[in-house]
Parts: structure tokens; C-alpha cells; sequence
């Protein structure tokens, strides 16, 4: 199983739209068996996939009592939910999330950022990918995530400051290089839009910013935003799309990636 992370640290610059795009694509169009874990919080990949529950069980029970580590009361199939697309099942998250956080830096044991790691070897067979939507924190949930991850998808949208916020990135994969030595990063271009400064930054960061990027940009449409707003994954909402289009792109690529 591949673990693919969506992360910056950045808010608005379409994580949830990617995340559950390529969840989509891979599991109803290539016919992989995906997990969908949430590592947000806020829940919006949960919503989109139907399953978001204010006081349902999710990643904070996987994160918390992880019966391996814990000999807790879960294991990762009790937190696992189906969805309304068959080959698509998602760990739900919802605002206990930020407890479990808290809960976690507070407790120095060792095992505190293991976890989601182990959680996924229990299912490591189950599943030939896990797509990861996380909250815009380095916290404890997404460092554990990031732990267990093969491939850290960066989205990356202009509007200042993004070349801070790759850096930070990078930094913070590096630190975690000692427990995750085979951690790659790839930034994603989203929402670009046809203007000289949107072209310069793309030339940046395939040229020159010494990262890893997806060929693909992915181009802005309101289509996006209003599958946001109905609640829906985005190649749901609208099969044929322009930004659609783009996430297959991705998708090819990623597949390319983690196939080799
Ligand atoms: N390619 C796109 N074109 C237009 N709007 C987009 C695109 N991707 C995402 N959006 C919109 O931008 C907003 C933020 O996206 P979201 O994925 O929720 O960001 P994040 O998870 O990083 O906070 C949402 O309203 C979403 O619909
Ligand atoms: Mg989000």
C-alpha cells in the first residue's frame, strides 16, 4: 500500500480538492482499492465522502487507543467506513481531532508519532493506496501521518508567500528523515490561471526550485468551487471538466510514481 499525504501548510490552496480528487480517480476509474484518511480536523474530506459524524469514531480513535500500540479498545478495521463508492472506504476525522492532538503532546511516550503508522500496517494488504487529506498544522496527527507516508503531494497556489511555505516543507521532511528515510515531496500547481505571474511561478517551480513537481498544473474553474459547495468529489460533480482533466493527469503521473 501506498500512502500518499496532501500537505502545506497553507490554507485554501485546494488540499481537500486534491486529496479527494485523486482518491476518486484512482478508485473509480483505475479500479484501485483506496483508503481515504482524514488528518483535518475540520472534516471536509469526510463531508465530501458522506461520512463526516460531529461524534463519530475516526482517526482520533486510531490516533488514541490504536489497539497494537495502546492495547486499546480499536483496531484500524473497526474505524474504517465504507462509502457510497465501492472501491473508496475513508477513516473519518471531525473536531475531536484537536483534542487528540493535545492529548497526544502531552503524553512523551515513545510510540506518539508511530501510530498512524502501525494503524496502516494492520491494513497494509487491504488497500493499494491510502490518500491522505491533512489540516494546515504540523501537528501531532499530520506529523504521524507524514511518518507512515511514501509521497508528500505539496498543492501549490499563488498568492504570496509559497516559496516560504515550500521551504518549511522541505525542513520539516528533513527532520523527519531519521524515522522516514524514503519520504519524497512533489509539489502540485493548483488553480493556475492564464497570466504572466501564474506562468513565472510554474516555470519556478519546475525549473528552478530544485523540488520535485508534477508536470501537470491544475487550472482554475468554478466548477471546482461548486462541487465544494454541493459537497461532492470533484470528478463526481462534473466527469469532464477542465480541472477533472487535470486530476487524471495527476493521477497518471502519481501512478507512474508509485508503480516506478
Ligand atoms: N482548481 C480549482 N479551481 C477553482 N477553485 C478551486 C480549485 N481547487 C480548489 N478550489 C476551491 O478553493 C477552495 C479551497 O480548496 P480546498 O481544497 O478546500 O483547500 P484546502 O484543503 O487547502 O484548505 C474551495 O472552495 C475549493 O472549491
Ligand atoms: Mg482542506
Amino acid at each position: 500500500m501506498n500512502i500518499v499525504a496532501i500537505m502545506n501548510q497553507k490554507g485554501g490552496i485546494g488540499k481537500t480538492m486534491t486529496a479527494a480528487s485523486i482518491a476518486y480517480i484512482l478508485g473509480e476509474e483505475h479500479g484501485k482499492k483506496v483508503l481515504v484518511a482524514d488528518a483535518d480536523q475540520q472534516g471536509n474530506i469526510s463531508m465530501l465522502y458522506d461520512r463526516y459524524e460531529p461524534e463519530g469514531i475516526g482517526m482520533s480513535e486510531l490516533l488514541e487507543r490504536n489497539i497494537k500500540t495502546m492495547g486499546g479498545r480499536y483496531r484500524t478495521s473497526d474505524v474504517v467506513q465504507a462509502t457510497p463508492h465501492g472501491n473508496i472506504d475513508i477513516i473519518p476525522a471531525n473536531g475531536y481531532l484537536m483534542r487528540t492532538n493535545m492529548q497526544l503532546l502531552l503524553q512523551e511516550k515513545e510510540d506518539q508519532v508511530m501510530r498512524f503508522r502501525a494503524a496502516m500496517e494492520e491494513v497494509e494488504d487491504a488497500y493499494d493506496c491510502c490518500i491522505v487529506d491533512c489540516g494546515l498544522l504540523m501537528d501531532m496527527a499530520v506529523t504521524n501521518v507524514l511518518v507512515a507516508a511514501d509521497i508528500v503531494v505539496v498543492p501549490v497556489k499563488i498568492g504570496g508567500f509559497e516559496i516560504s511555505a515550500i521551504n518549511n516543507m522541505a525542513e520539516q521532511l528533513e527532520d523527519l528523515r531519521s524515522i522516514n528515510s524514503g519520504i519524497r515531496m512533489k509539489l502540485l500547481m493548483t488553480m493556475r490561471q492564464k497570466n504572466q505571474t501564474s506562468l513565472q511561478v510554474e516555470r519556478w517551480l519546475k525549473e528552478a526550485s530544485g523540488y520535485g513537481c508534477f508536470r501537470t498544473a491544475v487550472r482554475r474553474s468554478i466548477v471546482a468551487e461548486k462541487a465544494t459547495m454541493e459537497g461532492v468529489p470533484l470528478p463526481r460533480f462534473s466527469k469532464n471538466g477542465i480541472v477533472t482533466q487535470d486530476y487524471r493527469k495527476v493521477v497518471a503521473e502519481l501512478l507512474e510514481d508509485m508503480e516506478g
